[in-house]
Protein backbone atom coordinates (compact mmCIF):
# COMPACT_ATOMS: atom_id res chain seq x y z
CA UNK A 1 0.00 0.00 0.00
CA UNK A 2 0.66 3.56 -0.97
CA UNK A 3 1.22 5.12 2.11
CA UNK A 4 2.67 2.38 3.87
CA UNK A 5 5.77 3.45 5.96
CA UNK A 6 7.60 -0.16 4.72
CA UNK A 7 7.66 -2.00 1.65
CA UNK A 8 10.90 -2.27 -0.27
CA UNK A 9 11.33 -6.26 1.53
CA UNK A 10 7.66 -7.02 1.09
CA UNK A 11 6.34 -8.53 -1.66
CA UNK A 12 2.93 -8.24 -0.45
CA UNK A 13 0.83 -5.83 1.37
CA UNK A 14 -0.42 -6.53 4.78
CA UNK A 15 -3.69 -8.55 5.01
CA UNK A 16 -6.95 -6.92 5.97
CA UNK A 17 -6.73 -9.15 9.30
CA UNK A 18 -3.54 -7.39 10.12
CA UNK A 19 -4.27 -4.18 9.20
CA UNK A 20 -7.25 -3.88 12.00
CA UNK A 21 -5.36 -5.47 14.55
CA UNK A 22 -2.25 -2.99 13.69
CA UNK A 23 -4.25 0.23 13.43
CA UNK A 24 -4.02 2.46 16.38
CA UNK A 25 -5.36 6.18 14.31
CA UNK A 26 -8.16 5.60 16.56
CA UNK A 27 -6.75 6.64 19.66
CA UNK A 28 -3.27 7.89 18.91
CA UNK A 29 -4.45 11.07 16.89
CA UNK A 30 -4.86 13.01 20.05
CA UNK A 31 -1.05 12.43 19.76
CA UNK A 32 -1.40 14.90 15.83
CA UNK A 33 -0.34 18.26 17.45
CA UNK A 34 2.45 16.52 19.18
CA UNK A 35 3.99 15.07 16.52
CA UNK A 36 3.72 17.80 14.34
CA UNK A 37 5.44 19.70 16.80
CA UNK A 38 8.01 17.26 16.90
CA UNK A 39 8.65 17.34 13.18
CA UNK A 40 9.55 20.92 13.00
CA UNK A 41 12.24 20.32 16.11
CA UNK A 42 13.41 17.88 13.88
CA UNK A 43 13.08 18.97 10.40
CA UNK A 44 15.32 21.79 12.40
CA UNK A 45 17.86 19.60 13.73
CA UNK A 46 18.22 18.01 10.33
CA UNK A 47 18.92 21.59 8.41
CA UNK A 48 21.48 22.10 11.99
CA UNK A 49 23.33 18.69 10.31
CA UNK A 50 23.26 20.11 7.07
CA UNK A 51 20.72 17.72 5.65
CA UNK A 52 18.07 20.21 4.92
CA UNK A 53 18.75 23.06 3.30
CA UNK A 54 17.53 26.44 4.75
CA UNK A 55 14.67 26.66 1.96
CA UNK A 56 13.43 23.00 2.37
CA UNK A 57 13.34 23.54 6.67
CA UNK A 58 10.96 26.34 5.98
CA UNK A 59 8.86 25.04 3.24
CA UNK A 60 8.66 21.76 5.20
CA UNK A 61 7.86 23.64 8.25
CA UNK A 62 5.47 26.04 6.33
CA UNK A 63 3.59 22.20 5.25
CA UNK A 64 3.30 20.85 8.43
CA UNK A 65 2.04 24.59 10.29
CA UNK A 66 -0.64 24.06 7.42
CA UNK A 67 -1.34 20.52 8.48
CA UNK A 68 -1.66 21.67 11.77
CA UNK A 69 -4.31 24.16 11.33
CA UNK A 70 -6.24 21.16 9.40
CA UNK A 71 -5.94 18.86 12.13
CA UNK A 72 -6.96 21.70 14.77
CA UNK A 73 -9.91 22.49 12.22
CA UNK A 74 -10.55 18.59 12.10
CA UNK A 75 -10.54 18.93 8.45
CA UNK A 76 -7.52 16.46 7.80
CA UNK A 77 -7.90 13.20 9.77
CA UNK A 78 -6.08 9.44 9.14
CA UNK A 79 -7.27 7.75 6.08
CA UNK A 80 -8.25 3.79 7.28
CA UNK A 81 -5.05 2.50 6.28
CA UNK A 82 -3.10 4.43 7.88
CA UNK A 83 -1.25 2.44 10.46
CA UNK A 84 -0.42 5.03 13.12
CA UNK A 85 -0.58 8.68 13.84
CA UNK A 86 2.73 9.03 12.32
CA UNK A 87 2.03 7.30 9.21
CA UNK A 88 -1.19 9.36 8.88
CA UNK A 89 1.17 12.91 9.38
CA UNK A 90 4.15 11.49 6.76
CA UNK A 91 1.19 10.73 4.34
CA UNK A 92 -0.24 14.19 4.97
CA UNK A 93 3.04 16.04 4.33
CA UNK A 94 3.84 14.23 1.30
CA UNK A 95 0.49 15.36 0.14
CA UNK A 96 1.30 18.80 1.52
CA UNK A 97 5.25 19.67 0.06
CA UNK A 98 5.79 16.93 -2.22
CA UNK A 99 7.15 13.14 -1.76
CA UNK A 100 10.59 14.12 -2.49
CA UNK A 101 10.75 17.00 0.91
CA UNK A 102 8.16 14.64 2.49
CA UNK A 103 10.10 11.96 2.26
CA UNK A 104 13.10 13.61 3.60
CA UNK A 105 11.54 14.46 7.52
CA UNK A 106 11.91 11.01 8.14
CA UNK A 107 16.02 10.61 8.11
CA UNK A 108 17.70 10.04 11.61
CA UNK A 109 14.06 8.82 13.53
CA UNK A 110 12.19 6.22 14.02
CA UNK A 111 8.71 5.66 15.52
CA UNK A 112 10.08 4.06 18.18
CA UNK A 113 11.90 7.19 20.09
CA UNK A 114 8.90 9.40 18.29
CA UNK A 115 6.38 7.69 20.29
CA UNK A 116 8.59 7.61 23.52
CA UNK A 117 8.76 11.63 22.83
CA UNK A 118 4.81 12.41 21.70
CA UNK A 119 3.45 10.38 25.00
CA UNK A 120 5.55 12.68 27.58
CA UNK A 121 4.54 15.49 26.11
CA UNK A 122 1.15 14.99 25.59
CA UNK A 123 0.97 14.00 29.24
CA UNK A 124 2.69 17.10 30.56
CA UNK A 125 -0.02 18.78 29.27
CA UNK A 126 -2.45 16.97 30.85
CA UNK A 127 -0.90 17.31 34.23
CA UNK A 128 -1.12 20.71 34.33
CA UNK A 129 -4.93 20.62 33.36
CA UNK A 130 -5.04 17.52 36.19
CA UNK A 131 -3.38 19.70 38.68
CA UNK A 132 -5.08 23.09 38.03
CA UNK A 133 -8.74 20.72 38.54
CA UNK A 134 -6.74 19.43 41.20
CA UNK A 135 -5.95 22.64 42.70
CA UNK A 136 -10.22 23.71 42.27
CA UNK A 137 -11.07 20.88 44.94
CA UNK A 138 -8.53 21.53 47.34
CA UNK A 139 -10.00 25.46 47.09
CA UNK A 140 -13.63 24.10 47.69
CA UNK A 141 -12.53 21.91 50.63
CA UNK A 142 -10.48 24.91 51.98
CA UNK A 143 -13.40 27.53 51.98
CA UNK A 144 -16.18 25.05 52.85
CA UNK A 145 -13.60 24.24 56.15
CA UNK A 146 -13.25 28.50 56.46
CA UNK A 147 -16.75 29.19 56.16
CA UNK A 148 -17.65 26.57 59.13
CA UNK A 149 -14.70 27.20 61.87
CA UNK A 150 -16.43 25.83 64.91
CA UNK A 151 -18.78 23.13 63.59
CA UNK A 152 -18.78 20.13 65.27
CA UNK A 153 -18.10 16.06 63.88
CA UNK A 154 -18.57 12.76 65.32
CA UNK A 155 -15.07 12.15 64.39
CA UNK A 156 -15.43 8.09 63.87
CA UNK A 157 -12.86 4.84 63.29
CA UNK A 158 -14.82 1.76 62.27
CA UNK A 159 -17.50 3.92 61.14
CA UNK A 160 -18.16 4.03 65.04
CA UNK A 161 -18.65 7.07 66.92
CA UNK A 162 -14.87 7.98 68.38
CA UNK A 163 -14.04 11.48 69.07
CA UNK A 164 -15.42 14.71 68.55
CA UNK A 165 -13.67 16.62 65.95
CA UNK A 166 -14.25 19.86 64.11
CA UNK A 167 -15.72 19.36 60.80
CA UNK A 168 -13.03 21.89 58.99
CA UNK A 169 -10.76 19.36 60.55
CA UNK A 170 -12.02 16.60 58.59
CA UNK A 171 -12.54 18.70 55.35
CA UNK A 172 -8.73 19.24 55.04
CA UNK A 173 -8.40 15.74 55.71
CA UNK A 174 -9.69 15.19 52.80
CA UNK A 175 -7.70 18.02 51.35
CA UNK A 176 -4.34 16.66 52.30
CA UNK A 177 -3.64 13.69 50.05
CA UNK A 178 -4.62 15.82 46.91
CA UNK A 179 -2.12 18.57 47.47
CA UNK A 180 0.37 15.42 48.32
CA UNK A 181 -1.31 14.20 44.63
CA UNK A 182 0.18 18.32 43.22
CA UNK A 183 3.51 17.09 44.95
CA UNK A 184 3.32 13.97 43.13
CA UNK A 185 2.70 15.50 39.94
CA UNK A 186 5.38 17.85 40.29
CA UNK A 187 7.53 15.29 40.95
CA UNK A 188 6.88 13.37 38.15
CA UNK A 189 7.26 15.86 35.88
CA UNK A 190 10.73 16.73 37.16
CA UNK A 191 11.32 12.84 35.78
CA UNK A 192 9.54 13.64 32.47
CA UNK A 193 11.35 16.38 31.75
CA UNK A 194 13.74 14.22 29.06
CA UNK A 195 13.32 13.87 25.57
CA UNK A 196 14.14 10.72 24.33
CA UNK A 197 14.15 12.57 20.40
CA UNK A 198 17.54 10.86 18.81
CA UNK A 199 17.50 7.53 19.91
CA UNK A 200 16.05 6.20 16.63
CA UNK A 201 14.80 2.73 16.64
CA UNK A 202 17.27 1.91 19.79
CA UNK A 203 20.60 2.49 18.95
CA UNK A 204 20.84 6.55 18.82
CA UNK A 205 21.83 8.34 15.26
CA UNK A 206 24.68 8.64 12.85
CA UNK A 207 24.11 11.62 11.57
CA UNK A 208 24.79 13.87 13.62
CA UNK A 209 21.82 15.36 14.79
CA UNK A 210 21.45 17.69 17.82
CA UNK A 211 19.33 16.09 20.33
CA UNK A 212 19.48 19.11 22.60
CA UNK A 213 18.20 21.25 19.64
CA UNK A 214 15.17 19.09 19.19
CA UNK A 215 15.13 18.69 23.18
CA UNK A 216 14.55 22.47 23.79
CA UNK A 217 12.11 23.12 21.20
CA UNK A 218 10.22 20.48 22.45
CA UNK A 219 9.80 22.21 25.99
CA UNK A 220 12.19 19.70 27.56
CA UNK A 221 15.62 20.89 30.03
CA UNK A 222 17.44 17.42 28.62
CA UNK A 223 17.47 14.56 26.67
CA UNK A 224 17.52 10.62 27.97
CA UNK A 225 20.69 9.22 28.39
CA UNK A 226 20.34 6.20 27.03
CA UNK A 227 18.42 5.47 23.37
CA UNK A 228 17.81 1.80 24.15
CA UNK A 229 16.10 2.92 27.95
CA UNK A 230 14.92 6.06 25.56
CA UNK A 231 12.85 4.20 23.61
CA UNK A 232 11.97 1.37 25.64
CA UNK A 233 11.02 2.51 29.19
CA UNK A 234 7.54 3.25 29.98
CA UNK A 235 8.13 3.78 33.84
CA UNK A 236 7.25 7.83 33.04
CA UNK A 237 3.61 6.69 31.84
CA UNK A 238 2.96 4.32 34.59
CA UNK A 239 4.16 6.73 37.48
CA UNK A 240 1.66 9.36 35.64
CA UNK A 241 -1.55 6.30 35.69
CA UNK A 242 -0.47 5.64 39.43
CA UNK A 243 -1.19 9.50 40.22
CA UNK A 244 -3.96 9.43 38.37
CA UNK A 245 -5.28 6.50 40.02
CA UNK A 246 -4.24 8.09 43.55
CA UNK A 247 -6.28 10.97 42.61
CA UNK A 248 -8.94 8.41 41.43
CA UNK A 249 -8.94 6.62 45.09
CA UNK A 250 -8.76 10.16 47.02
CA UNK A 251 -11.76 11.51 45.32
CA UNK A 252 -13.64 8.02 46.13
CA UNK A 253 -12.65 8.34 49.96
CA UNK A 254 -14.11 11.69 49.90
CA UNK A 255 -17.14 10.64 47.83
CA UNK A 256 -18.17 7.97 50.05
CA UNK A 257 -18.30 11.14 53.14
CA UNK A 258 -20.80 12.63 50.76
CA UNK A 259 -22.34 9.72 50.23
CA UNK A 260 -22.79 8.84 53.48
CA UNK A 261 -23.60 12.37 54.92
CA UNK A 262 -26.79 13.11 52.60
CA UNK A 263 -28.37 9.56 53.69
CA UNK A 264 -31.64 10.56 55.59
CA UNK A 265 -30.11 8.80 58.48
CA UNK A 266 -27.24 10.35 58.94
CA UNK A 267 -28.44 13.52 57.54
CA UNK A 268 -25.01 15.60 58.13
CA UNK A 269 -24.95 17.22 54.58
CA UNK A 270 -27.72 18.58 51.92
CA UNK A 271 -27.02 18.11 48.25
CA UNK A 272 -27.35 21.41 45.34
CA UNK A 273 -29.96 20.58 43.20
CA UNK A 274 -27.98 21.52 40.53
CA UNK A 275 -25.30 18.52 41.58
CA UNK A 276 -27.70 15.92 42.39
CA UNK A 277 -30.19 13.62 40.70
CA UNK A 278 -33.53 12.67 40.96
CA UNK A 279 -35.34 9.94 40.20
CA UNK A 280 -37.22 8.47 36.97
CA UNK A 281 -40.22 6.68 39.40
CA UNK A 282 -39.33 7.85 42.71
CA UNK A 283 -40.39 11.77 43.24
CA UNK A 284 -39.28 12.23 46.44
CA UNK A 285 -35.63 11.19 45.30
CA UNK A 286 -32.33 13.13 45.24
CA UNK A 287 -29.18 10.98 44.60
CA UNK A 288 -25.44 11.99 45.07
CA UNK A 289 -24.81 10.29 41.72
CA UNK A 290 -21.56 12.41 41.21
CA UNK A 291 -20.17 10.71 44.16
CA UNK A 292 -21.04 7.64 43.29
CA UNK A 293 -19.46 8.06 40.09
CA UNK A 294 -16.67 9.56 41.95
CA UNK A 295 -16.16 5.99 43.95
CA UNK A 296 -17.02 4.02 40.96
CA UNK A 297 -14.75 5.54 38.51
CA UNK A 298 -11.80 5.14 41.17
CA UNK A 299 -12.12 1.53 39.90
CA UNK A 300 -11.45 2.44 36.15
CA UNK A 301 -8.50 4.03 36.83
CA UNK A 302 -6.80 1.93 38.88
CA UNK A 303 -7.81 -0.39 36.53
CA UNK A 304 -5.75 1.39 33.77
CA UNK A 305 -2.96 1.34 35.76
CA UNK A 306 -3.32 -2.37 36.19
CA UNK A 307 -3.46 -2.92 33.13
CA UNK A 308 -0.39 -1.02 32.35
CA UNK A 309 2.17 -2.36 34.78
CA UNK A 310 0.79 -6.14 33.25
CA UNK A 311 1.81 -4.71 30.06
CA UNK A 312 4.90 -3.14 30.75
CA UNK A 313 6.29 -6.73 33.29
CA UNK A 314 8.78 -8.68 31.83
CA UNK A 315 9.07 -6.92 28.37
CA UNK A 316 12.59 -7.48 26.91
CA UNK A 317 14.61 -4.82 25.78
CA UNK A 318 14.30 -2.78 23.32
CA UNK A 319 11.00 -1.51 21.62
CA UNK A 320 8.24 -3.98 21.59
CA UNK A 321 4.96 -3.50 19.85
CA UNK A 322 3.26 -4.14 23.29
CA UNK A 323 4.11 -0.90 24.13
CA UNK A 324 1.73 0.35 22.26
CA UNK A 325 -0.93 -0.71 24.39
CA UNK A 326 0.44 2.12 26.59
CA UNK A 327 -1.78 4.97 25.47
CA UNK A 328 -5.04 4.05 26.23
CA UNK A 329 -4.85 3.23 29.39
CA UNK A 330 -3.75 7.24 30.47
CA UNK A 331 -5.53 8.51 28.01
CA UNK A 332 -8.56 6.90 29.52
CA UNK A 333 -7.36 8.45 32.84
CA UNK A 334 -7.15 11.76 32.05
CA UNK A 335 -10.23 12.25 30.38
CA UNK A 336 -11.82 10.53 33.28
CA UNK A 337 -10.22 12.68 35.74
CA UNK A 338 -11.05 16.13 33.63
CA UNK A 339 -14.55 15.06 33.49
CA UNK A 340 -14.51 14.22 37.05
CA UNK A 341 -12.88 16.74 39.18
CA UNK A 342 -14.98 20.08 37.93
CA UNK A 343 -17.57 17.52 39.29
CA UNK A 344 -16.94 16.93 42.41
CA UNK A 345 -15.58 19.82 43.09
CA UNK A 346 -19.09 21.65 42.25
CA UNK A 347 -20.67 19.21 44.45
CA UNK A 348 -18.38 20.20 47.55
CA UNK A 349 -18.71 23.89 47.26
CA UNK A 350 -22.33 23.34 47.14
CA UNK A 351 -22.83 21.25 49.92
CA UNK A 352 -25.07 22.42 52.70
CA UNK A 353 -24.33 21.20 55.99
CA UNK A 354 -26.31 20.25 59.31
CA UNK A 355 -24.66 21.93 61.73
CA UNK A 356 -27.02 21.90 64.32
CA UNK A 357 -27.60 17.89 63.70
CA UNK A 358 -24.16 17.46 63.12
CA UNK A 359 -23.48 18.38 67.19
CA UNK A 360 -26.34 16.66 68.70
CA UNK A 361 -24.56 13.74 67.27
CA UNK A 362 -21.10 14.59 68.41
CA UNK A 363 -21.62 13.22 71.83
CA UNK A 364 -23.51 9.90 71.19
CA UNK A 365 -21.85 6.66 71.52
CA UNK A 366 -20.17 8.31 74.96
CA UNK A 367 -17.35 9.98 72.58
CA UNK A 368 -16.12 11.31 75.14
CA UNK A 369 -14.91 8.64 76.97
CA UNK A 370 -11.17 9.07 75.98
CA UNK A 371 -11.79 12.69 77.16
CA UNK A 372 -12.48 11.49 81.03
CA UNK A 373 -10.37 8.64 80.67
CA UNK A 374 -7.08 12.16 80.03
CA UNK A 375 -8.60 14.54 82.99
CA UNK A 376 -8.08 11.26 85.32
CA UNK A 377 -4.20 11.44 83.34
CA UNK A 378 -4.27 14.98 83.91
CA UNK A 379 -5.42 15.13 87.45
CA UNK A 380 -2.40 12.19 88.12
CA UNK A 381 -4.07 8.42 87.73
CA UNK A 382 -1.80 5.92 85.39
CA UNK A 383 -3.70 5.84 82.39
CA UNK A 384 -4.21 1.96 82.69
CA UNK A 385 -6.35 2.95 85.95
CA UNK A 386 -7.81 6.22 84.05
CA UNK A 387 -8.85 3.75 81.07
CA UNK A 388 -10.61 1.18 83.41
CA UNK A 389 -12.56 3.97 85.37
CA UNK A 390 -13.65 5.64 82.32
CA UNK A 391 -14.28 1.99 80.98
CA UNK A 392 -16.35 1.21 84.31
CA UNK A 393 -18.14 4.94 83.65
CA UNK A 394 -19.26 4.16 80.33
CA UNK A 395 -20.78 1.07 81.45
CA UNK A 396 -22.39 2.77 84.77
CA UNK A 397 -24.20 4.92 81.79
CA UNK A 398 -25.37 2.55 79.70
CA UNK A 399 -26.65 0.58 82.57
CA UNK A 400 -29.25 3.80 83.39
CA UNK A 401 -30.10 4.27 79.79
CA UNK A 402 -27.97 7.71 79.69
CA UNK A 403 -25.16 10.00 78.73
CA UNK A 404 -21.69 10.42 80.97
CA UNK A 405 -23.12 13.92 82.26
CA UNK A 406 -26.58 12.16 83.26
CA UNK A 407 -24.41 10.74 85.61
CA UNK A 408 -25.36 12.53 88.80
CA UNK A 409 -21.81 13.44 90.93
CA UNK A 410 -22.85 10.63 93.68
CA UNK A 411 -22.86 7.56 90.73
CA UNK A 412 -19.46 9.21 89.08
CA UNK A 413 -18.04 8.95 92.91
CA UNK A 414 -19.27 5.44 93.31
CA UNK A 415 -17.62 4.26 90.14
CA UNK A 416 -14.07 6.03 91.59
CA UNK A 417 -13.88 8.25 94.37
CA UNK A 418 -11.04 10.00 91.21
CA UNK A 419 -14.34 11.61 89.39
CA UNK A 420 -14.75 14.71 91.32
CA UNK A 421 -17.76 17.10 89.76
CA UNK A 422 -14.66 18.63 88.15
CA UNK A 423 -15.00 16.42 85.30
CA UNK A 424 -18.09 17.58 83.77
CA UNK A 425 -15.89 20.86 82.51
CA UNK A 426 -14.34 17.82 79.99
CA UNK A 427 -17.98 16.23 79.08
CA UNK A 428 -19.07 18.86 76.54
CA UNK A 429 -18.01 18.40 72.77
CA UNK A 430 -16.74 21.90 72.40
CA UNK A 431 -14.25 21.33 75.74
CA UNK A 432 -13.00 18.23 74.11
CA UNK A 433 -12.19 19.51 70.69
CA UNK A 434 -10.83 23.16 72.29
CA UNK A 435 -8.61 20.46 74.65
CA UNK A 436 -6.59 18.78 71.23
CA UNK A 437 -4.50 21.59 71.02
CA UNK A 438 -1.36 19.06 69.92
CA UNK A 439 0.32 20.21 66.86
CA UNK A 440 -2.05 18.18 64.40
CA UNK A 441 -5.05 18.54 66.52
CA UNK A 442 -8.34 19.60 66.15
CA UNK A 443 -8.44 22.19 68.28
CA UNK A 444 -9.71 25.68 66.65
CA UNK A 445 -6.85 27.75 66.76
CA UNK A 446 -4.91 24.44 65.62
CA UNK A 447 -7.04 24.16 62.42
CA UNK A 448 -6.93 27.86 61.46
CA UNK A 449 -3.22 27.56 61.49
CA UNK A 450 -3.35 23.51 59.01
CA UNK A 451 -5.90 25.75 56.81
CA UNK A 452 -3.38 28.32 56.63
CA UNK A 453 -0.74 26.11 55.77
CA UNK A 454 -2.33 24.15 53.81
CA UNK A 455 -3.75 27.17 51.21
CA UNK A 456 0.33 27.93 51.16
CA UNK A 457 1.60 24.27 50.28
CA UNK A 458 -1.22 24.30 47.71
CA UNK A 459 -0.12 27.53 45.93
CA UNK A 460 3.28 25.76 46.20
CA UNK A 461 2.85 22.41 44.72
N1 LIG B 1 2.37 2.98 17.02
C1 LIG B 1 3.47 2.52 17.80
C2 LIG B 1 3.27 2.77 19.30
O1 LIG B 1 2.33 3.35 19.64
C3 LIG B 1 4.72 3.22 17.39
C4 LIG B 1 5.23 2.62 16.18
C5 LIG B 1 6.39 1.76 16.39
N2 LIG B 1 6.12 0.59 15.63
C6 LIG B 1 7.06 -0.28 15.32
N3 LIG B 1 6.71 -1.28 14.62
N4 LIG B 1 8.31 -0.12 15.66
O2 LIG B 1 4.08 2.38 20.11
Amino acid sequence: NAGSLWGGRFAEGPSDALAALSRSTHFDWALAPYDLAGSRAHAAALAAAGLLTAEDEAAITAALERIGERVADGSLTPAPDDEDVHAALEQALIAEAGPELGGRLRAGRSRNDQIATLIRLYLRDHARVIGLAVTDLVDALASQAEAHPEAILPGRTHLQHAQPVLLAHHLLAHAWPLVRDLDRLGDWARRADASPYGSGALAGSSLGLDDDLVAQRLGFSRTVENSIDGTAARDVVAEFAFVAAMIGVDLSRLAEDVILWSTRDVGFARLHDSWSTGSSIMPQKKNPDIAELARGKAGRLVGDLTGLLTTLKGLPLAYNRDLQEDKEPVFDQVSTLEVLLPAVTGLVATLRFDVERMAASAPEGFSLATDVAEWLVREGTPFRDAHEITGALVAAAEARGTDLDGLTDEEMAAVSPSLTPEVRRVLTVEGSVASRTGRSGTAPERVREQLASLTRQARAA
